[in-house]
Formats: structure tokens, sequence, C-alpha cells
């Protein structure tokens, strides 16, 4: 199979990964720079060239798109424009953009009876009072909709505190979420890695000290877990009702069990192979090998994930 890997760099670790076992499995890959691709609406069928409008791009049986979120908006519209090809895409593009939606994606989870921490979203100051009443702070967490490798999260130790940081982003007209600090967590959540309908690996992280996000990015460290029966079961179900078939699951260990925070449609996978020694790129590929398969089989222009519901 001739596999595209939507990527902005071939040296990215999990592009790399992703290319090498392509490599083992006896498909080849291209790799594309969403930013280098130019859409061509019209009559006739939807094009994509690449470098160039003189240069169209070869059929592709699947398509891994990995978006970061600075390119979101475009990258997107790279992966409709596939999507309206036929081309099947491990995730597409809908799920993609709902994912990065914080607000949606808690919306959904909650809907679907998902344990989340409890959330609130209001946009006055008076407000703020009542708000910490019902994520029972302080302290309580602020988010920012959008925000990705813990930057836009912020801990608020006091009522004062949450007020100011609140104030200051609403004269910017940014809408923030107020949320439920589970302390219990202490600095750790859970990743877990849900490649089609099964959990491939799961990593815990830790913050380190002084800090309470656990992103990688932030100086967390992971190590290797066999997550429990309803954790398993609470990452395999967030995926579903997003709408992913690829996703990194964020749970917090909370005294109730698995509160899911968010879902990843393009998890980095350096860390948890790093940690746990899963081949996470071979699963990605067999997946989406098999995935494509199926879609051939089935007639290129069939649905092929059922839309979520929004
Ligand atoms: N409600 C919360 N209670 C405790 N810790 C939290 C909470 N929300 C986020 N965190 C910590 O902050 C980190 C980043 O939050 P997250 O919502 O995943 O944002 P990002 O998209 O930036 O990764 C999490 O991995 C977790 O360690
Ligand atoms: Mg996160």
């Amino acid at each position: 199979m001739l596999i595209g890997i939507l990527s902005r760099k071939r040296s990215l670790y999990s592009t790399g990964r992703l290319r090498e076992s392509a490599g083992r499995l006896g498909h080849d890959t291209l790799v594309l720079d969403p930013l280098q691709c130019d859409l061509v609406f019209g009559r006739r069928a939807p094009d994509i060239f690449y470098r160039g409008l003189g240069r169209k791009l070869p059929e592709l049986d699947v398509v891994l798109p990995r978006i970061g979120a600075s390119i979101t908006e475009r990258g997107l519209a790279v992966v409709n424009q596939f999507d309206m090809q036929g081309v099947p895409l491990v995730n597409n593009s809908q799920p993609i953009a709902r994912s990065r939606d914080k607000l949606r994606s808690l919306q959904l989870l909650a809907r679907a009876g998902l344990d989340i921490p409890k959330t609130v979203m209001a946009r006055h100051p008076s407000q703020v009072k009542a708000a910490l009443e019902i994520v029972g702070g302080p302290p309580a967490i602020l988010k920012l909709l959008r925000g990705t490798q813990g930057i836009g999260v912020i801990l608020a130790e006091t009522e004062q505190m949450m007020q100011q940081v609140l104030e200051t982003f609403w004269s910017l007209g940014m809408t923030i979420l107020i949320q439920e600090f589970i302390e219990e967590s202490e600095g750790r959540d859970i990743r877990a890695v849900v490649v089609g309908k099964r959990g491939v690996t799961a990593m815990r992280r830790q913050a380190r000290v002084g800090e309470f996000r656990s992103n990688v990015h932030r100086g967390g460290t992971g190590v290797v877990v066999e997550l429990p029966e309803a954790y398993k079961a609470a990452a395999l179900r967030a995926t579903r009702i997003m709408g992913l078939q690829l996703a990194g699951v964020d749970m917090l260990e909370s005294r109730e069990g698995p509160k899911v925070m968010e879902i990843n449609s393009t998890p980095g996978f350096e860390g948890i192979e790093r940690c746990s020694g899963v081949d996470v790129g071979s699963a990605i590929i067999e997946y989406a090998v098999s995935f494509a398969r199926r879609r051939q089989r089935a007639g290129r222009s069939a649905a092929a994930v059922p839309p979520a519901g929004d």
C-alpha cells in the first residue's frame, strides 16, 4: 500500500517511526507537509497538488494525519480534501476538530455518561464565587479551550487569584473553563493510547517537583502501567464517543476512578514507546492498512466512521 503521512517534518520521532514500521510491513510511505499541499476545488474531482500547482499527488491508499495544534485549520482543510476524494483517513477531520475543542469534548463525554472533572463555563466576574462552589474550590483549574502541552492550564490557589486571572482573560475576549482540581492525583495522570478498538499501551505520567501538570513537555516523566479495567473501558469509550480511531486519552486518577480530561487525536509516541517498549508505530500502521482494506472492500465512497452526533 501507499500510505500518506501528513506531517510537518519527516524527522519528527512519530513520523519516523511510522515510516520505519510501514517499511518493515512492506508498505511505501509518502510524508506530506500539510502546508505544502494546495487544494483545488471545482466541478470535477477535488484535487490536491504538492509543492506547486503542476504536481498532482499519486493516489494514496490511506492517510495518517499528524496535525499539530498550531496548524489545525490548514491541516484540517487538507484532511477534508482527502476525505472528499474518498481516501481513508486515520483520523478523519471532524473527530480531530472535535477533540481540539476541550469544551466540545467534555460535553460529548459527559453526555455519554463518562466521568470528567466537574467543569464550569462562565463569563462574568460576579459568577466567580458561584463557579468555585460548584467545582469545590479553591484551588481550581483554569483552562483555555484550545491549549496544548500544558500551556493554557493554570492552578488558581485562591479566589482572589482566580478572579484576577479570569478578569484578565475575559478582558481579552477569551473563554475559559473553570474546573475541579483533582488534588489526589498529585501531579500524576494516565495517558492511554487507543488504536482501533483496542488499548495498545498506557503510562502514568508524573509531574516534576513543584508542578501539577504532568505533560512530558512540562518535564513530566512516564512509567508503564497495566491499566485497571475501569480505566481501559473509559479510554476505549472516550475514543469511540469522539469518533476517533487513534487517540491518546488523558485521565486523572481520582478517588472515584478515572476522570477523562482530554483526548488527543495526534498522540506523540516517543515517550510512551520508550517507557513501555511497545511498538505503537506498527500497531497504527497495521490498523491503518486493515482499515483501508475494509474500505476498499466496502467501496471507496462508503462512510467509514459513523459521526458522533454533532
Ligand atoms: N482538573 C485537573 N485536576 C488536576 N490536574 C489537572 C487537571 N486538569 C489538568 N491537570 C494537569 O494538567 C495537565 C494538562 O492538562 P490538559 O487538560 O491535558 O491540557 P493540555 O492539552 O495542555 O495537555 C494534565 O496532564 C494534568 O497533569
Ligand atoms: Mg493533556
